[in-house]
Protein backbone atom coordinates (compact mmCIF):
# COMPACT_ATOMS: atom_id res chain seq x y z
CA UNK A 1 0.00 0.00 0.00
CA UNK A 2 2.54 2.25 0.88
CA UNK A 3 4.34 1.25 -2.02
CA UNK A 4 1.52 2.19 -3.87
CA UNK A 5 1.37 5.47 -3.25
CA UNK A 6 4.69 6.32 -3.35
CA UNK A 7 4.76 5.40 -6.80
CA UNK A 8 1.28 7.19 -7.76
CA UNK A 9 2.91 10.54 -5.45
CA UNK A 10 6.30 10.47 -8.07
CA UNK A 11 4.09 9.73 -10.84
CA UNK A 12 2.48 13.01 -9.71
CA UNK A 13 5.11 14.99 -9.28
CA UNK A 14 6.85 13.58 -12.54
CA UNK A 15 3.44 15.28 -14.77
CA UNK A 16 3.21 18.14 -12.73
CA UNK A 17 6.95 19.05 -13.46
CA UNK A 18 6.16 18.24 -17.06
CA UNK A 19 2.87 20.60 -17.57
CA UNK A 20 4.81 23.44 -15.60
CA UNK A 21 7.67 23.45 -18.14
CA UNK A 22 10.46 21.68 -16.46
CA UNK A 23 13.37 20.60 -18.64
CA UNK A 24 14.54 17.05 -18.41
CA UNK A 25 17.70 17.85 -16.30
CA UNK A 26 15.67 19.54 -13.26
CA UNK A 27 13.50 16.36 -13.25
CA UNK A 28 16.30 13.76 -12.90
CA UNK A 29 18.23 16.59 -10.16
CA UNK A 30 14.70 15.98 -8.08
CA UNK A 31 14.13 12.56 -8.54
CA UNK A 32 17.79 11.72 -7.30
CA UNK A 33 18.18 14.57 -4.87
CA UNK A 34 14.87 13.69 -3.30
CA UNK A 35 14.91 9.27 -3.73
CA UNK A 36 17.81 9.31 -2.08
CA UNK A 37 17.46 12.27 0.61
CA UNK A 38 14.39 10.49 1.67
CA UNK A 39 15.24 7.11 1.77
CA UNK A 40 18.92 7.07 2.80
CA UNK A 41 19.62 10.54 4.19
CA UNK A 42 19.37 9.24 7.59
CA UNK A 43 22.32 7.01 6.79
CA UNK A 44 24.58 9.17 6.97
CA UNK A 45 26.19 11.16 9.65
CA UNK A 46 25.26 14.77 8.19
CA UNK A 47 21.90 13.84 7.57
CA UNK A 48 21.33 12.61 11.14
CA UNK A 49 22.93 15.60 12.22
CA UNK A 50 20.73 17.95 10.61
CA UNK A 51 17.78 15.65 11.18
CA UNK A 52 18.49 16.45 14.99
CA UNK A 53 19.21 20.54 14.03
CA UNK A 54 15.37 20.29 13.01
CA UNK A 55 14.55 19.00 15.97
CA UNK A 56 16.22 21.04 18.24
CA UNK A 57 15.04 23.67 16.27
CA UNK A 58 11.50 22.83 16.84
CA UNK A 59 11.94 22.49 20.41
CA UNK A 60 13.72 25.52 20.78
CA UNK A 61 11.36 27.59 18.79
CA UNK A 62 7.94 26.12 21.23
CA UNK A 63 8.47 29.92 23.07
CA UNK A 64 8.24 31.61 19.74
CA UNK A 65 4.51 32.84 18.76
CA UNK A 66 3.33 32.00 15.38
CA UNK A 67 0.16 30.09 13.85
CA UNK A 68 1.49 27.45 11.49
CA UNK A 69 4.90 26.03 10.97
CA UNK A 70 5.42 25.74 7.59
CA UNK A 71 9.16 26.01 7.53
CA UNK A 72 10.80 23.44 9.89
CA UNK A 73 10.28 20.27 7.83
CA UNK A 74 12.69 21.87 5.45
CA UNK A 75 15.38 22.17 7.86
CA UNK A 76 17.82 18.88 6.60
CA UNK A 77 17.51 20.44 3.13
CA UNK A 78 18.30 24.04 3.86
CA UNK A 79 21.55 22.68 6.28
CA UNK A 80 22.66 20.26 3.33
CA UNK A 81 23.02 22.87 1.39
CA UNK A 82 24.77 25.31 3.30
CA UNK A 83 26.81 22.72 3.81
CA UNK A 84 27.77 21.93 0.05
CA UNK A 85 28.19 25.71 -0.08
CA UNK A 86 30.57 26.17 2.71
CA UNK A 87 28.73 29.13 4.20
CA UNK A 88 27.50 27.70 7.52
CA UNK A 89 30.95 28.53 9.29
CA UNK A 90 31.49 32.27 7.31
CA UNK A 91 31.53 35.45 9.03
CA UNK A 92 29.56 38.48 7.65
CA UNK A 93 27.08 37.58 5.80
CA UNK A 94 25.07 39.23 3.56
CA UNK A 95 21.49 37.77 3.26
CA UNK A 96 17.85 38.65 2.29
CA UNK A 97 14.30 37.08 2.83
CA UNK A 98 11.74 37.56 0.99
CA UNK A 99 8.56 36.87 2.80
CA UNK A 100 8.47 36.57 6.45
CA UNK A 101 5.96 36.20 7.96
CA UNK A 102 5.77 36.14 11.47
CA UNK A 103 9.67 35.16 11.71
CA UNK A 104 10.00 31.63 12.26
CA UNK A 105 12.44 31.42 9.19
CA UNK A 106 14.07 34.58 9.73
CA UNK A 107 14.82 33.28 13.39
CA UNK A 108 16.05 29.83 12.27
CA UNK A 109 18.42 31.33 9.93
CA UNK A 110 19.69 34.28 12.44
CA UNK A 111 20.33 31.34 15.21
CA UNK A 112 22.33 28.76 12.45
CA UNK A 113 24.08 31.25 10.64
CA UNK A 114 25.71 33.33 13.88
CA UNK A 115 27.46 35.69 11.22
CA UNK A 116 25.08 36.88 8.69
CA UNK A 117 23.30 39.99 8.88
CA UNK A 118 19.35 39.70 7.89
CA UNK A 119 17.14 41.96 5.46
CA UNK A 120 13.81 41.24 5.91
CA UNK A 121 11.16 42.06 3.09
CA UNK A 122 7.69 41.75 3.17
CA UNK A 123 4.04 43.32 3.21
CA UNK A 124 3.15 41.64 6.49
CA UNK A 125 -0.34 41.99 5.07
CA UNK A 126 -0.11 38.08 4.00
CA UNK A 127 -0.33 36.44 0.59
CA UNK A 128 -3.39 35.10 -1.40
CA UNK A 129 -3.59 32.03 0.42
CA UNK A 130 -4.29 33.95 3.69
CA UNK A 131 -7.10 35.83 2.68
CA UNK A 132 -8.81 32.52 3.16
CA UNK A 133 -8.39 29.77 5.50
CA UNK A 134 -7.14 29.98 8.89
CA UNK A 135 -4.26 32.04 8.47
CA UNK A 136 -7.02 34.82 7.71
CA UNK A 137 -8.20 35.67 10.51
CA UNK A 138 -8.47 39.40 11.10
CA UNK A 139 -6.55 39.10 14.04
CA UNK A 140 -3.57 37.14 12.90
CA UNK A 141 -3.36 39.84 10.03
CA UNK A 142 -3.98 42.48 12.17
CA UNK A 143 -1.03 41.32 14.55
CA UNK A 144 1.38 39.76 12.39
CA UNK A 145 3.98 42.75 12.06
CA UNK A 146 3.81 42.29 15.57
CA UNK A 147 4.30 39.14 16.08
CA UNK A 148 7.44 39.06 13.51
CA UNK A 149 8.98 42.26 15.81
CA UNK A 150 8.09 40.30 19.21
CA UNK A 151 9.83 36.61 17.67
CA UNK A 152 13.46 38.51 16.78
CA UNK A 153 13.31 40.90 19.75
CA UNK A 154 16.80 38.84 20.58
CA UNK A 155 18.21 39.66 17.18
CA UNK A 156 18.12 43.50 17.18
CA UNK A 157 21.06 44.96 15.12
CA UNK A 158 21.36 42.13 12.93
CA UNK A 159 18.39 42.73 10.76
CA UNK A 160 16.87 45.47 8.82
CA UNK A 161 13.18 45.51 7.04
CA UNK A 162 12.02 46.74 4.20
CA UNK A 163 7.91 47.26 4.75
CA UNK A 164 6.86 46.90 1.12
CA UNK A 165 6.61 44.75 -1.54
CA UNK A 166 9.44 42.93 -3.14
CA UNK A 167 9.15 44.78 -6.12
CA UNK A 168 9.38 48.16 -4.46
CA UNK A 169 12.30 46.81 -2.24
CA UNK A 170 14.45 46.16 -5.51
CA UNK A 171 14.00 49.46 -7.18
CA UNK A 172 15.89 50.64 -3.66
CA UNK A 173 18.35 47.80 -3.38
CA UNK A 174 21.25 48.04 -5.56
CA UNK A 175 23.55 49.64 -2.81
CA UNK A 176 23.07 46.55 -0.32
CA UNK A 177 23.80 43.96 -2.21
CA UNK A 178 25.31 41.68 -3.41
CA UNK A 179 23.84 38.75 -1.36
CA UNK A 180 25.36 35.15 0.08
CA UNK A 181 22.45 34.00 0.34
CA UNK A 182 18.87 34.91 -0.56
CA UNK A 183 15.35 32.92 0.35
CA UNK A 184 12.50 33.75 -1.59
CA UNK A 185 8.88 33.00 -0.05
CA UNK A 186 6.73 36.03 -0.96
CA UNK A 187 3.65 35.76 -2.80
CA UNK A 188 3.45 32.45 -4.62
CA UNK A 189 1.91 33.62 -7.64
CA UNK A 190 4.24 32.55 -10.35
CA UNK A 191 3.76 36.34 -12.05
CA UNK A 192 5.68 37.52 -8.34
CA UNK A 193 7.77 34.55 -8.20
CA UNK A 194 9.48 35.13 -11.73
CA UNK A 195 10.63 38.78 -11.14
CA UNK A 196 11.15 37.60 -7.83
CA UNK A 197 13.51 35.15 -8.94
CA UNK A 198 15.18 37.05 -11.73
CA UNK A 199 15.74 40.28 -9.50
CA UNK A 200 17.01 38.12 -6.79
CA UNK A 201 19.73 35.98 -8.82
CA UNK A 202 21.03 39.39 -10.19
CA UNK A 203 21.93 40.29 -6.79
CA UNK A 204 23.23 37.06 -5.32
CA UNK A 205 27.10 37.09 -5.45
CA UNK A 206 28.99 34.15 -7.31
CA UNK A 207 28.73 31.00 -5.23
CA UNK A 208 25.93 32.41 -3.32
CA UNK A 209 23.02 30.42 -2.86
CA UNK A 210 19.08 31.17 -3.79
CA UNK A 211 16.39 29.08 -2.32
CA UNK A 212 13.34 28.88 -3.40
CA UNK A 213 10.30 27.60 -0.98
CA UNK A 214 6.97 25.62 -1.89
CA UNK A 215 7.90 24.21 -5.87
CA UNK A 216 5.31 21.73 -5.20
CA UNK A 217 2.55 24.13 -3.96
CA UNK A 218 -0.53 24.21 -6.01
CA UNK A 219 -2.98 26.80 -4.34
CA UNK A 220 -3.78 28.52 -7.44
CA UNK A 221 -6.30 25.97 -9.80
CA UNK A 222 -4.52 27.07 -12.63
CA UNK A 223 -1.31 25.39 -12.84
CA UNK A 224 0.64 27.95 -14.51
CA UNK A 225 -0.06 30.63 -11.49
CA UNK A 226 2.13 28.39 -9.34
CA UNK A 227 5.55 28.98 -8.22
CA UNK A 228 6.97 25.98 -9.84
CA UNK A 229 5.93 27.61 -13.55
CA UNK A 230 8.11 30.66 -12.63
CA UNK A 231 10.98 28.72 -11.01
CA UNK A 232 11.38 26.16 -14.49
CA UNK A 233 11.18 29.34 -16.68
CA UNK A 234 13.93 30.91 -14.28
CA UNK A 235 16.21 27.63 -14.50
CA UNK A 236 15.97 27.40 -18.50
CA UNK A 237 16.57 30.95 -18.53
CA UNK A 238 19.70 30.95 -16.77
CA UNK A 239 20.89 27.21 -16.91
CA UNK A 240 24.19 28.06 -17.79
CA UNK A 241 25.11 30.31 -14.91
CA UNK A 242 23.58 28.11 -12.16
CA UNK A 243 23.61 24.74 -10.29
CA UNK A 244 21.38 23.07 -8.43
CA UNK A 245 22.59 21.77 -5.08
CA UNK A 246 19.80 20.22 -3.24
CA UNK A 247 15.92 20.13 -4.57
CA UNK A 248 13.01 18.61 -2.64
CA UNK A 249 10.30 20.17 -1.85
CA UNK A 250 12.19 22.97 -1.96
CA UNK A 251 14.67 23.99 -4.88
CA UNK A 252 18.24 25.72 -4.37
CA UNK A 253 20.64 27.02 -6.49
CA UNK A 254 24.00 28.35 -6.35
CA UNK A 255 25.37 30.92 -8.63
CA UNK A 256 28.65 29.81 -10.71
CA UNK A 257 31.11 31.64 -11.22
CA UNK A 258 31.65 34.17 -14.57
CA UNK A 259 35.08 31.66 -15.14
CA UNK A 260 32.68 28.59 -14.23
CA UNK A 261 29.50 29.07 -16.20
CA UNK A 262 28.76 26.35 -18.75
CA UNK A 263 29.46 26.57 -21.81
CA UNK A 264 25.89 27.58 -23.81
CA UNK A 265 26.60 25.73 -27.12
C1 LIG B 1 4.42 31.90 3.31
S1 LIG B 1 4.60 33.42 4.12
C2 LIG B 1 6.31 33.42 4.59
C3 LIG B 1 6.60 32.37 5.64
C4 LIG B 1 7.94 32.49 6.30
N1 LIG B 1 9.03 32.56 5.35
C5 LIG B 1 8.15 31.27 7.20
O1 LIG B 1 8.66 30.24 6.69
O2 LIG B 1 7.81 31.33 8.38
C6 LIG B 1 4.57 34.55 2.80
C7 LIG B 1 4.80 36.00 3.20
O3 LIG B 1 4.99 36.77 2.00
C8 LIG B 1 4.41 38.05 2.19
N2 LIG B 1 4.15 38.60 0.84
C9 LIG B 1 3.13 38.30 0.01
N3 LIG B 1 3.26 38.98 -1.15
C10 LIG B 1 4.40 39.70 -1.05
C11 LIG B 1 5.07 40.59 -1.93
N4 LIG B 1 4.61 40.88 -3.16
N5 LIG B 1 6.22 41.15 -1.50
C12 LIG B 1 6.71 40.88 -0.26
N6 LIG B 1 6.11 40.04 0.61
C13 LIG B 1 4.97 39.46 0.22
C14 LIG B 1 3.18 37.80 3.03
O4 LIG B 1 2.80 38.97 3.73
C15 LIG B 1 3.64 36.66 3.93
O5 LIG B 1 4.10 37.18 5.16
Amino acid sequence: MKLFRVIKHALWKAGFMRRTGAPFWVVRAHFLSDYFHKHFGGCREAGRRHRRARDDFRRSSRHLDFDDDWFSGSVPTLLRAVDKAGLGQREGLNCLEIGCWQGLSTNFFLTTLSGSRWTCVDTWAGSDEHKSGRCATQQVLAQVEDTFDANLSGFRGRYAKHKGTSLSFYSLSAERGPYDLIFIDGSHHSDDVIVDAVKCFEMLRDGGLLIFDDYFWTYYEREMDNPAAAINAFLRLKRQCLEIVCFDYQLIVRKLSSSSRRDSG
